[in-house]
């Protein structure tokens, strides 16, 4: 089969692959019909999760959807001929943390605990696409996939009238925008802060709004972003290239700052020469950072007293100069981590099925899997207005 393969930093290729196979009997193989790339793919080609985590020929990809082709001998909720958008997160379903729903943090799915529990203390759940930290799992950016914990992941999706671009980002960003905007704690009325206006934090934007926010405030650099920001999010913004972003969020909230702060700009963010931001870059250059967290120390320095601060950007190793001082000083709440994507499908469905939202407002560019190497490029470099890639085997 084709699949989109890594093969080092700015490298990934398009290549034939070996079909998967069952291989446990909790599995199924999904024929992929429709997957993305997403902002956390951009960290593995950008080489922010190096070798060995990264290895060449690892498959990538973990926002994807398609048809069950075949199933193991214990998968009972799946048949064959399913329709099903995957979560990225895969989970057993069955152990203390998916007991408690949190997903992401299942202890029986990461094949490779060891070296991450060396780096952070405890493992947390497998992730397809993500590394030999995260389990090695062969991603969805490919024709087929093999879907470990079958009965425990995918929801079907009927044959009736919603579209693949439409449910698609059930799978990570629909969700992953919905839990930062639930982290985030909004009270009815609050004014909310969101740093990064890709496709998370055009979903957190608009989960804002559902969940109560009285005021959205978006915050980037990229004018298309910015844009979608104002006309889809109905969100004020801030060009962080143009304004002082602090100077000017205090004058917004007559001197007083936020209720709510959102990073969903993570690991890679820039910084307008900021000294700050200067040294994250050469240090991560260097290879003696893995972070360049300027969006984050913006965000804790920003938010009001009591306030709360909610990261679902990624943040991969120790952070440099993290402002706990202002954090402690302010009372500050900070939430984060990866989605526990289980926990939303099934509600977040249901809001789509009543036509409350349909995410493929984010979709920019459209192309086949062949395509991928170029899409990726033109998606991390932000070039052609591009700002969700939607690809199709
Ligand atoms: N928690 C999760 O489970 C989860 C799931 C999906 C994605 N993510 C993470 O969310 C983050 C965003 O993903 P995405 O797909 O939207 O990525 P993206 O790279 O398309 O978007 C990031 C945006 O941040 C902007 N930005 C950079 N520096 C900034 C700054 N200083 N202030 C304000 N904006 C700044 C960029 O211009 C860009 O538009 C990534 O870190 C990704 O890994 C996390
Ligand atoms: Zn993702
Ligand atoms: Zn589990």
């Amino acid at each position: 089969m084709r699949a989109v393969v890594w093969h080092g930093k700015g490298d990934v290729r398009v290549e034939n692959v070996p079909d998967p196979r069952i291989e446990a009997p909790g599995d199924a193989i999904v024929k992929v019909t429709a997957t993305a790339i997403c902002g956390s793919d951009l960290h593995l080609l950008d080489g922010y999760v190096p070798w060995p985590a990264m290895q060449p020929g690892d498959i990538l990809g973990h926002e994807f959807m398609g048809e069950v082709v075949e199933t193991g001998a214990g998968v009972t909720r799946l048949k064959k001929g399913d329709r099903v958008v995957v979560p990225f997160v895969i989970a057993c379903g069955q152990c203390f943390f998916c007991r408690k729903s949190l997903w992401s943090l299942c202890d029986a799915t990461n094949r490779d605990r060891e070296k991450l529990e060396a780096l952070i203390g405890h493992a947390g759940a497998g992730l397809f696409g993500y590394s030999h930290l995260y389990g090695h799992y062969q991603g969805g950016q490919a024709e087929y996939v093999r879907v470990p914990h079958a009965d425990h992941g995918p929801i079907r999706i009927g044959r009736g009238d919603l579209r693949d671009d439409q449910v698609l980002f059930l799978s990570d960003i629909l969700p992953t925008g919905w839990m930062a905007a639930e982290n985030a704690g909004i009270e009815p009325g609050d004014t909310v802060a969101v740093w990064g206006c890709g496709p998370v934090g055009q979903m957190t934007i608009r989960s804002c709004w559902t969940q109560g926010a009285g005021r959205v405030i978006a915050i980037d650099r990229v004018p298309e972003r910015l844009a979608m920001a104002r006309a889809h999010g109905k969100a004020e913004t801030i060009d962080f290239m143009a304004e002082d972003v602090y100077g000017r969020l205090q004058e917004m909230t007559q001197g007083r700052g936020p209720d709510r702060c959102i990073d969903a700009v993570g690991a890679e963010a820039h910084g307008l020469g900021t000294v700050d931001a200067v040294v994250d870059k050469a240090k991560a250059l260097v290879g003696l950072g893995s972070d360049r967290p300027h969006a984050l120390r913006q965000a804790i320095q920003c938010c009001r007293k009591g306030g709360t601060v909610s990261v679902p950007g990624v943040y991969i190793g120790v952070l440099d100069k993290f402002p706990m001082g202002a954090a402690f000083g302010k009372g500050l709440t900070i939430r984060g981590g990866q989605t526990h994507v289980q926990r939303y499908l099934r509600p977040l469905l249901d809001r789509i099925e009543r036509g409350e939202i349909d995410p493929s407002f984010v979709i920019t560019h459209r192309c086949v899997l062949d395509a991928a190497p170029d899409a990726y490029l033109t998606f991390r470099d932000k070039t052609d207005g591009c700002i969700k890639v939607f690809l199709t085997p």
